[in-house]
């Protein structure tokens, strides 16, 4: 796990985008990139300005993230937007989150259609609010057939409670004869995740600083690579991105091999 420190800033600053840019290679960036897209309340604190107001700005954050993806040719990108264990807030900040979703959902309805970009969701939308539901559906009908890319919403999603889900689905085939216990493999498992056809995630980035998973894909991330950055994520921006990046594409994956 690399934890970029604040003090690599200056020095890679000094690049511009599009150098960054030439200096990737890209024939091998990553297609499945996962964020943990942490800092919006601490990032509102510092302005002594209200957490919701921090989550309006890191809405700000997943459009240009977003961009920046579809441009690279990243074919999925997972963005942890509020998990099962985010419902324990109060009350009023659970559905300021909602309605900023519910929102940015509308508002990039045209977007994900100009951009070829399919939306899905992972976790248990049935826990969302009503009209939730109904943009998050009209969002992944509307674009139900494009092939650009995948943008994967993980909402009300919790990595416990999918391992859980999975379990259940599986005990209910075996039990009902469709499922041989004896021919479980790992791709029984995978085919009854969220995830489901999709590869693991090859890059996880969270921002932020902490070190922790905070129960994102526990079973997806078994070999991906794990960058934490201390950027709140509301001034996370491409420039960040690119050169997170660039140290991926300096990792050896050797995925329990020799190098
Ligand atoms: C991430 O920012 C957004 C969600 C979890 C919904 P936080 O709201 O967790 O911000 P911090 O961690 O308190 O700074
Ligand atoms: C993880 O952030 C969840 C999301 C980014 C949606 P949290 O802020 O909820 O995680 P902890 O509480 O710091 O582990
Ligand atoms: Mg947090």
């Amino acid at each position: 796990m690399i934890h970029i420190k604040k003090k690599r800033k200056k020095f890679l600053n000094s690049n511009t985008d599009s150098s960054l840019q030439t200096d990737l290679d890209t024939a091998n960036l990553p297609s499945h990139v996962a964020i943990i897209m942490d800092g919006n309340g601490r990032w509102a604190k510092r302005r002594l300005l209200n957490r919701i107001q921090g989550h309006e700005k890191g809405a700000e954050a997943v459009r240009t993230i977003v961009e920046c993806c579809r441009e690279m040719g990243i074919s999925i990108l997972t963005l942890y937007a509020f998990s099962t264990e985010n419902w324990q807030r109060p009350k009023i900040e659970v559905a300021a989150l909602m309605t900023l979703l519910a929102k940015f959902l509308e508002s990039e309805q045209k977007n994900m259609l100009d951009n070829n970009i399919r939306l899905n969701a992972i976790g248990q939308i049935e826990r969302l609010p009503e009209h939730v539901r109904r943009v998050l559906h009209e969002t992944m009908t509307l674009t139900k057939n494009n092939n650009g890319m995948l943008l994967n919403l993980a909402l009300s999603y919790g990595g416990r409670a999918e391992i859980v889900r999975m379990v259940r689905d599986v005990a209910i085939k075996a039990k009902e004869g469709g499922i041989d216990p004896d021919s479980i493999t790992y791709d029984v498992v995978s085919d009854h995740l969220y995830t489901k056809g999709m590869p693991d995630p090859d890059l996880l980035i969270r921002t932020s600083g902490e070190m922790r998973i905070s129960n994102f894909l526990l079973c997806q991330i078994a070999y991906t690579e794990i960058f934490v950055t201390d950027t709140l994520w509301p001034d996370f921006n491409r420039e960040e991105f690119l050169r997170i990046l660039q140290h991926y594409q300096h990792r050896e994956r050797r995925f329990g091999r020799t190098g």
